[in-house]
């Protein structure tokens, strides 16, 4: 069942990537999201990052995730923010793999993840729809104000 933010994007990944291919976490945290893609890309995709480190030369990477907000447990004041999220979301689709995905997860009820949404919305609003599919994956009936996904593609 594909019953919240975090299913959906695992779902995603899955179809995306391959044993081997190459993963960016943008936002490690804790590391359970790290742990997930590297579970996904398998002992090779570990193996393969020793190599690429070594030669400072990475293949363009298949999956970018970020998780944006604060560290669930963690101070609420250390979270992420437009100022920093909008270029390093535009490096992440600039590198991104052609048949890859950058997928942002907007976490967006604490003070400022409202604005931070707003303002990354409004940035990919403006990308060229010839360029790049980019489409908002959300939940309609969960309380609060659940996280919701924007998923980046570049069109080929
Ligand atoms: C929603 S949490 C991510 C949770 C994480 N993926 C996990 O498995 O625990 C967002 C994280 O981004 C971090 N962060 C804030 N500003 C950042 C920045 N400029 N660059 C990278 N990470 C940042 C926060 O400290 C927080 O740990």
């Amino acid at each position: 069942m594909i019953s919240k933010a975090t299913d959906f994007v695992h779902i995603l990944i899955a179809n995306l990537v391959a044993v081997g291919d190459c993963v960016v976490d943008a936002t490690c945290g804790n590391g359970y999201d790290t742990a997930f893609l590297a579970a996904a890309v398998g002992p090779s995709g570990h193996d393969q990052l020793a190599y690429w480190l070594n030669h400072y030369h990475l293949p363009a990477p298949k999956v970018v995730v970020f998780n944006l907000g604060y560290l669930p447990g963690s101070d609420k004041s250390v979270r992420t923010s437009a100022v920093t999220t909008i270029p390093a979301v535009s490096q992440a689709i600039s590198a991104i793999h052609t048949n890859g995905a950058v997928i942002l997860v907007l976490y967006s009820g604490h003070p400022g993840g409202k604005e931070e949404a707003a303002a990354v919305e409004k940035w990919l609003f403006e990308l060229d729809p010839k360029h790049y599919a980019i489409s908002r994956h959300q939940w309609i009936n969960l309380e609060g104000i659940p996280p919701y996904v924007l998923v980046i593609q570049p069109r080929s």
